[in-house]
């Protein structure tokens, strides 16, 4: 997800009030959710031990060279890795939790004072709806601008519970002091200027998509969010009530993706792939739901500036034997193909930047 201009959604059912009704109905899950083929398409691996990531090692002199290679060989090879000893304090993120938590079990009519508005992207409800025919997904979202503060539109923002805004304002700025941290090692990892990566992302826009997903009874039969990169640098995603459901692709197979208690799963996003020439990975991503229990997820997404020209670091095209291996494009112009391409092919966004 990005800027809130370059793409929006068809209105379609809330899916909460929707599981509310359907659940004790006997009815089969209506149509429009039912995605079994795709969802049984190859086995599901479960208990994905992803590369975990220590900060804390990162910053000690004496640890630092090791967890480095570690930190870029998860870059390399996963495209994801939990993030443990990361700092945050914990009370940040127990109360940014816990209002989400709030927010979502606000009657219907409370949470869509924040609804999207028409050609829109922020705001409470879905994301990605393009076509009255498309399979949906079984969530709903309230999607943010968070940084720099300018962006903010305060309408999208709940006022319920009264301390959200003020738990989001602290975890985004604790959020943004580990995405500088992990933008200087990863650029010292590629072997470029430490500030390199970060000038890409200056002064560090940040949205947020809380995603809510209804437990189903068919849980099978559905999926809580399609198969997606994150068209971003780097996403830092919260399991918000600790009930898991990110699966990641890896060798043509989805892995269950198991975080430890505490840590950040982040994802390289589409532009680390292409700053890095490709040496970083953005890989995809779905997120699937749970018979009989809620779940909660925020994933804060770190994107360049609207207006920044995005292509491989130039110190890398030139170090590569095999030269540029993407198009440099305006970052708003990126995220246009991005959303163009959303209905017809999951990587065609990325397939354009790439050079053969
Ligand atoms: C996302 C995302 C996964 C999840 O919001 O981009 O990948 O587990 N979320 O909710
Ligand atoms: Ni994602």
């Amino acid at each position: 997800m990005a800027h809130a201009k370059a793409g929006a959604s068809l209105p379609v059912p809330n899916v909460q009030a929707l599981a509310q009704t359907w659940h004790g109905s006997g009815e089969p899950v209506p149509v429009r959710y039912v995605r079994t083929e795709e969802i049984g398409a190859g086995e599901v691996v479960a208990g994905c031990a992803i590369p975990v990531v220590d900060l804390s090692r990162l910053l000690d002199p004496r640890s630092s060279e090791v967890e480095l290679a570690n930190l870029g060989s998860a870059c390399q090879h996963w495209g994801f890795f939990q993030l443990i000893n990361h700092g945050v304090p914990d009370e940040v993120i127990q109360d940014v939790k816990r209002d989400m938590m709030e927010f979502f079990k606000l009657p219907l009519e409370a949470k869509k004072v924040h609804a999207q508005v028409p050609g829109g992207l922020e705001g409470y409800g879905q994301a990605f709806v393009f076509s009255e025919t498309q399979k949906l997904d079984w969530a709903d979202m309230i999607y943010l601008m968070i940084s720099p503060k300018e962006s903010r539109d305060l309408r999208f923002w709940p006022t319920r519970p009264p301390s959200f805004r003020d738990s989001v304002d602290r975890y985004s700025a604790e959020t943004a002091k580990v995405t500088a941290c992990l933008l200087r090692f990863m650029a010292a990892d590629l072997g470029v200027e430490q500030e390199r990566l970060l000038e890409a992302f200056r002064g560090q826009p940040q949205s947020m998509r809380t995603t809510y997903y209804p437990p189903c009874r068919q849980a099978a039969d559905v999926l809580g969010l399609s198969p997606h990169t994150d068209a971003t640098g780097l996403a830092l995603l919260l399991h918000v009530n600790d009930v898991q459901g990110l699966q990641i692709r890896r060798d043509g197979k989805w892995h269950a993706v198991d975080p430890l208690d505490g840590a950040f799963v982040v994802s390289v996003g589409d532009i680390l792939e292409i700053l890095s020439n490709g040496r970083y990975r953005s890989i995809e991503h779905r997120a699937v739901v749970h018979p009989d229990k809620e779940r909660i997820s925020a994933a804060m997404f770190h994107q360049p500036c609207p207006n920044t020209m995005v292509g491989p670091l130039p110190e890398l095209v030139n170090r590569d034997s095999g030269g540029a291996r993407y198009r440099s494009m305006d970052y708003m112009d990126f995220m246009k193909n991005f959303f163009a391409s959303k209905l017809d092919g999951r990587r065609s966004h990325m397939d354009a930047m790439r050079i053969y």
